[in-house]
């Protein structure tokens, strides 16, 4: 899948939408997993107040681009940004993270090896298949480490569409949200593999 897509995402408003959601302040480590430009990292240091930032992108060129944006704001000895898969990254101090990527089967697993209990995990679009997330500011879902994690798919589909609802009604709701590109195959497979069925 071409996880590359815009460098500068998320509108500053989103950003602070996210942050709120995350309850993200001076105690925390912001991670951004894909960072683009790095404008989450500043305003989770700028007007969150995060202790660190990292941000971490596998682009060589935007990575260049992020740490020079971070020098210019005078914040590099706060945010460190990171030329690198975060797949492959040590996530061991992240408090609060953002990732903006559409779920892959390694994910859940994946996150739940690499990041401490009591860390919050911030999606776009939907929470992590099968997880139950703690707090939902559409399009951000916030799953706090360990993951709540249920089988039943109406559980699941009514957390995610904050109404009550079936996992059918889900994935045929993905059609009306236009903005976000997913991979409805993948949602459906994942769905199915954790459900038993869509
Ligand atoms: C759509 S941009 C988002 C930038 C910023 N987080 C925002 O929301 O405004 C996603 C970035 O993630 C990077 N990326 C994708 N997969 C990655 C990976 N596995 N490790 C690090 N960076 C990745 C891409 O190169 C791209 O710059």
């Amino acid at each position: 899948m071409n996880r590359l897509g815009p460098e500068d995402y998320q509108s500053n408003r989103h950003i602070r939408k996210i942050m709120r959601l995350a309850q993200a302040s001076k105690r925390d480590v912001f991670f951004d997993l894909g960072c683009g430009m790095g404008k989450l990292c500043v305003i989770a240091v700028k007007e969150f107040g995060v202790k660190k930032a990292v941000g971490i992108e596998m682009h060589r060129g935007r990575a260049s681009k992020a740490a020079r944006f971070v020098r210019d704001q005078g914040l590099s000895d706060r945010i460190e940004i990171w030329n690198e898969d975060y797949m492959e990254s040590d996530l061991g101090e992240a408090t609060v993270l953002f990732c903006g990527h559409n779920e892959t089967e390694e994910d859940v697993p994946h996150f739940e090896d690499a990041l401490g209990n009591g860390s919050r995990f911030v999606s776009l679009f939907l929470p992590f298949v099968g997880v139950v997330p703690d707090a939902v500011d559409y399009p951000f879902y916030l799953m706090k480490l360990p993951f709540k994690k249920t089988e039943d798919g109406s559980r699941w589909a009514s957390a995610v569409l904050t109404k009550k609802a079936e996992v059918e009604e889900l994935y045929r709701e993905l059609d009306t949200d236009r903005e976000y590109r997913y991979d409805k195959r993948l949602m459906g497979r994942l769905m199915k593999d954790r459900f038993g069925g869509v």
